[in-house]
């Protein structure tokens, strides 16, 4: 287990921190303090010894870490990584931490100041001889234990003192906390698929569209989309329809009867329904995470597809309807910052269990000769790309018109990707399009 933990916003520090402790560091990103301090407590190792927070976080959320860690581990030592200021004195009183170091301070007196509370917690029965040391590496028989406390002779000849008798074994690195859907049992067959992206205008709306009608040719009207983007959901307008309810009506307690849900649907011609989204952001408002939970399954009860266009980011609504999909689809376009917002988006959502077991990664509006490459892509996102949907005129030319790509547009490249996306998602639908090249062949 290592050791040491850092909870810090700045990847900077990060790498110095790391670049000194090795094996021996856990990272948790302080981006999810977000979500607040279970989120990071449940990416903390086991046992750690000593955990430094900061730099970059405020006091509520140091105050929230602290309490939480210290709940789960009374003798953790903890240290605050912060710059001298006017207000640290009220740091120090109000938390209950070992010390204060500065981001700045150089590797030596960082380690100086680790070894430091490391012997301490030692000797005051914290901390266990040898939970310090770093794990049995091939190279440590070579390398001289410096002697930090006093740095003036790290460069000198040092006595190798490695205490082979104890059990430095590594631990296996504690495992992610996966998370997959429990199987559908057999009643309940419905495949829910939510759009997911960090970021408005990536897309989601576009794929969540064509994924539906793709959907539809496959199981003509017995797929329903749902326009939960309750700020800006724009789906109506995209497929120019006019809506016979919205989601508000459709979560109302109202609807809890089948019949009624049913008619607040409204019919698109290729053979799909669609839950309209609210009149206005404060109608939207009206729409509570707990009702578009029960739209979702009361729906995934009637049809056999459940496509979920979303709210950019991971708010309360995206993540309940995370909870309730069996498939994602995430979206960026071919930004660095998209692209670093989905990974962070894809860290929390699988550290809070929430990360569907059926997961696609699609970068869209790709272009040749912009600076970056889908591998590009793949490298920042830590992940394969599933499909790559190239820019092109005829999506806005469709969305101006009213149509799905996939229908008004059958040979443009991004309408082939698009096609691609859907047989991902139901082989079957590229075995009807096989058919039926065959029969008109
Ligand atoms: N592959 C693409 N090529 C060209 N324009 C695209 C493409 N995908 C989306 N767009 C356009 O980008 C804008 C944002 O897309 P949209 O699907 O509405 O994103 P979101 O729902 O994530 O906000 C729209 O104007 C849409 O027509
Ligand atoms: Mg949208």
């Amino acid at each position: 287990m290592p050791p040491f933990v850092l909870v810090s916003r700045s990847a900077e520090y990060e790498t110095r921190i790391r670049a000194l402790l090795g094996e021996r560091l856990a990272v948790v990103p302080g981006e999810f303090l977000t979500f607040g301090p279970e989120a990071v407590m449940s990416r903390v190792p086991e046992q750690p010894r000593i955990a430094l927070l900061g730099p970059v976080l405020n006091f509520e959320e140091t105050k929230g870490l602290v309490d939480a860690l210290t709940a789960k581990h009374p003798d953790l030592g903890l240290i605050v990584v912060r710059e001298q200021r006017s207000d640290l004195e009220d740091w120090v009183d109000e938390l209950a931490l070992h010390a204060v170091l500065s981001p700045e301070a150089t590797d030596d007196t960082t380690m100086a100041l680790l070894d430091r509370l490391a012997d301490w917690l030692i000797m005051n029965d914290r901390a266990g001889a040898h939970d310090f040391d770093a794990p049995l590496a091939p190279e440590i028989n070579q390398m001289p234990l410096v002697d930090l406390a006093d740095p003036d002779e790290s460069t000198g000849d040092v006595e190798v003192e490695v205490d082979l008798d104890v059990d430095v074994q590594p631990e296996p690195e504690p495992a992610v906390p996966g998370w997959e859907f429990p199987p559908l049992d057999s009643g309940q067959a419905a495949e829910a698929i939510a759009v997911v992206a960090p970021k408005g205008g990536q897309g989601k709306t576009t794929l969540a569209i064509n994924v539906a009608a793709g959907l539809a040719k496959v199981a003509p009207n017995s797929v329903v989309l749902i326009d939960s983007d309750l700020q800006f959901g724009d789906i109506t307008a995209a497929l120019d329809l006019a809506p016979e309810g919205t989601i508000v009506e459709a979560t109302s307690d109202a609807a809890i009867d089948e019949l009624i849900l049913k008619t607040t649907l409204t019919h698109h011609k290729g053979d799909f329904f669609v839950v309209a989204s609210a009149r206005s952001p404060e109608l939207g408002d009206s729409v509570s995470p707990e009702s578009l939970a029960r739209l979702i399954e009361q729906l995934r009860g009637i049809f056999r597809f459940v496509v979920i266009d979303t709210t950019p980011g991971l708010g309360e609504h995206s993540l309940v309807a995370l909870e309730h999909v069996t498939d994602a689809i995430f979206v960026s376009n071919l930004g660095v910052p998209a692209l670093r917002g989905l990974r962070t988006e894809l860290e929390m959502l699988r550290t809070l269990g929430l990360l569907p077991a059926n997961r696609r990664i699609v970068v869209n509006q790709t272009e040749k000769n912009v600076g970056l490459t889908v591998k590009d892509a793949e490298r920042i996102l830590g992940t394969p790309v599933d499909i790559e949907v190239p820019r092109s005129t005829a999506v806005l030319l469709a969305s101006n018109k009213g149509v799905p790509l996939i229908d008004d547009d059958p040979r443009d490249p991004a309408s082939r990707a698009l096609r691609a996306l859907v047989a991902q998602i139901a082989p079957e639908a590229a075995d009807a399009r096989a058919q039926k090249r065959r029969r008109s062949a």
